[in-house]
């Protein structure tokens, strides 16, 4: 048995796009690849490639899964086989049996150890009147934070001393490998000594959501370079998968979480009573932390900075959010910067304000276009609305879509009427190409007949279809699995019409509750390779979906009781029928 976390980390270092690409030739179709399917012959690429949710899918012959799944196909290899030939391809040795799953014989345990030790000393130094009186006043004085706020994120001081941390966590026993290995301190190459990393700077623990402190950020006081310095990846640290303050915003994130770009954003939101703020740490958002987002939250508010790159960076939030399904909304705020100065210049009751204003991706949008084109020109205002038409005409509701058309056309300045021909203009084409595609799907596979990975789908199309439904939301949002399999939601096995539906929710319920818990990369482990790939039709199709709230839910567990209770009602009815038959046959 290969543990979990090794599984985990394997599929997280094989990027699927990556290995697939190393087979086919992918071809970028919006956030997606699609190639000719490797699996069976086809002219027109029905293949396709989900970065965001490391899997595929071939809309064709129905193989999909993860990069193991695939691993496992393309070299008709078992699972065990696979994860093998992927650890080796991302350099991850895989610990014998019984061997301690530790890298570079450092423990995560003494890494956790050395980092809250690590940050004790820091808030040390930072409450010290004489070491830390700088670091004080520039939190208090110079960013106006108090000592709640100071003390609730364990803000800290590195003195200026190229030896302190290194002094102090030795003489309490942490080796100069483990130092180094957290990133907090480096060998010098001409002495040969160790050295602090962080130096006169006021200091940000990063914790994660089990309350470890993982990582740190330190910030200059004055102007100089770099203004914060991050700890890199380090054994117990992916920068790509933490976000800053989730520890505090966790527990106040059912309605939203508010994204936003910098540590003192975050702080300056808190403490002002936004607690479900949090930020990346220093880097773009990825695909990573967009699915930690989905798993917290159905809608995040982006509040980035009002720059023009702080305004990039948001359209590339946007994007990521979107394909895990979230409901992104955007704040621009306008006389600030970023969250922090304008808290300060406009108060927290302003602020809420905004949040509530915000504005739907699409009309983020339409601004940016705008903005981006001089619209008294008129051949510039003829790009700009080329370009808004071709947006609403992906709208699929009507209502929604007049009141785009309306709105652009009030800001074109140009009659409604003719944003709508265009708009009908474009969306006939739209309509005529997914015809043609949904014909081809509907060719393929007319609905469950001959259907050999769930053999009951076909007799029970309804049952199957709410099955779908419930298994899918319990893959993706692990809330709704928590809730299954703790009874909070009533849903048992013996709700299941179809045996594979019943199977896999036995499997989940069963991984759930198992002492590794839960993960998506272990399923090739009990389902066979269609089987999987069914499991990733099913996700694909949800996700197609917009609402995934419990309502939702909870209305496909109801339907799913009631045609189970039709089905027996039916067989029950039949059974009577059969044995009077039988009766009257033999009088
Ligand atoms: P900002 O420059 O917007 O920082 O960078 P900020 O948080 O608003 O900081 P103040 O208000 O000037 O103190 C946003 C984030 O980018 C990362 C940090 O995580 C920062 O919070 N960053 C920025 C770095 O990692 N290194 C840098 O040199 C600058
Ligand atoms: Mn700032």
């Amino acid at each position: 048995m290969i543990p979990r976390e090794i599984i985990d980390e394997i599929v997280f270092r094989n990027d699927v796009e990556t290995v697939i690409g190393s087979y086919v030739t992918l071809k970028r179709a919006g956030s997606n690849y699609q190639a000719p399917c490797p699996f069976h012959s086809e002219r027109t690429p029905s293949f396709t490639v989900f970065p965001a949710t490391k899997s595929f899918y071939c809309f064709g012959c129905g193989a999909g899964g993860d990069v193991i799944s695939f691993v496992m196909r393309a070299e008709n290899v078992d699972y065990v086989d696979a994860v093998k030939l992927l650890a080796d391809r991302a350099g991850i040795s895989i610990p014998e049996d019984g061997e301690q799953s530790e890298r570079d014989g450092i423990s995560r345990k003494r890494l956790y150890e050395l980092n809250l030790a690590a940050a004790k000393f820091f808030r040390e130094c930072l409450f010290d009147p004489q070491q830390g009186a700088e670091g004080m006043a520039y939190l208090r004085e110079s960013r106006g934070l108090d000592l709640a706020t100071i003390k609730h994120f364990g803000l800290g001081f590195s003195p200026n001393s190229f030896w302190a941390l290194t002094n102090k966590m030795t003489s309490l026993g942490f080796t100069e490998e483990e130092l180094i290995a957290a990133f907090l301190c480096k060998r010098s190459q001409k002495s040969g000594k160790l050295f602090d990393l962080y130096r006169n700077r006021v200091i940000f623990p990063i914790i994660d959501t089990s309350g470890n402190i993982v990582a740190f950020g330190g910030r200059v006081m004055d102007g100089s370079e770099p203004k914060y310095l991050n700890s890199s990846d380090t054994p117990v640290f992916k920068k790509s998968r933490h976000l800053f303050a989730l520890n505090f915003a966790r527990k106040v994130c059912a309605e939203r979480l508010i994204l936003c770009e910098g540590y003192m954003d975050v702080i300056a939101l808190h403490a002002a009573g936004f607690e479900n703020a949090v930020a990346t740490l220093g880097t773009a958002i990825t695909s990573e932390q967009a699915r930690i987002f989905a798993k917290y939250t159905k809608r995040v508010v982006i509040c980035y900075d009002s720059d023009k790159a702080g305004q990039n960076a948001a359209n590339k939030a946007m994007r990521l959010l979107g394909e895990v399904g979230i409901d992104v909304r955007v704040i621009k705020l306008s006389g600030a910067k970023d969250p922090d100065e304008y808290i300060k210049k406009f108060g927290a009751e302003s602020f809420r304000k905004c949040l509530d204003d915000s504005k739907t991706g699409f009309e983020f949008k339409i601004d940016k276009i705008l903005s981006e084109h001089d619209v008294s020109l008129s051949d510039e205002r003829i790009k700009a609305s080329a370009e808004i038409c071709s947006m609403i005409a992906e709208v699929q509701n009507n209502v929604e879509r007049d009141i785009y058309i309306q709105r652009a056309a009030a800001v074109l300045n140009v009659p409604a009427d003719t944003v709508r021909a265009e708009v009908a203009r474009l969306r006939k084409r739209l309509v005529g190409e997914y015809k043609k595609k949904q014909s081809r799907d509907a060719l393929l596979s007319i609905k469950n007949i001959g259907d050999r990975v769930n053999t009951d789908a076909a007799k029970y199309v309804a049952a199957n279809d709410c099955e779908e439904n419930i298994l899918a939301m319990m893959i993706i949002f692990d809330e709704y699995r928590h809730a299954v399999a703790k009874g909070e939601i009533e849903l048992t096995a013996d709700d299941f019409v179809t045996g594979f539906g019943r199977r896999v929710f036995e499997t989940l319920c069963a991984l759930e509750t198992s002492a590794e818990g839960y993960s998506r990369a272990v399923l090739g482990q009990y389902f066979s390779l269609d089987e999987i790939g069914r499991l990733e039709k099913i996700e694909v199709e949800r996700r197609r979906l917009t609402r995934n709230d419990k309502e939702v839910f909870l209305a496909a567990i109801a339907s799913l009781k009631a045609e189970k209770a039709a089905t027996e009602g039916i067989s029950g009815n039949d059974l009577l029928a059969r044995l009077r038959s039988q009766r009257a046959q033999k009088q």
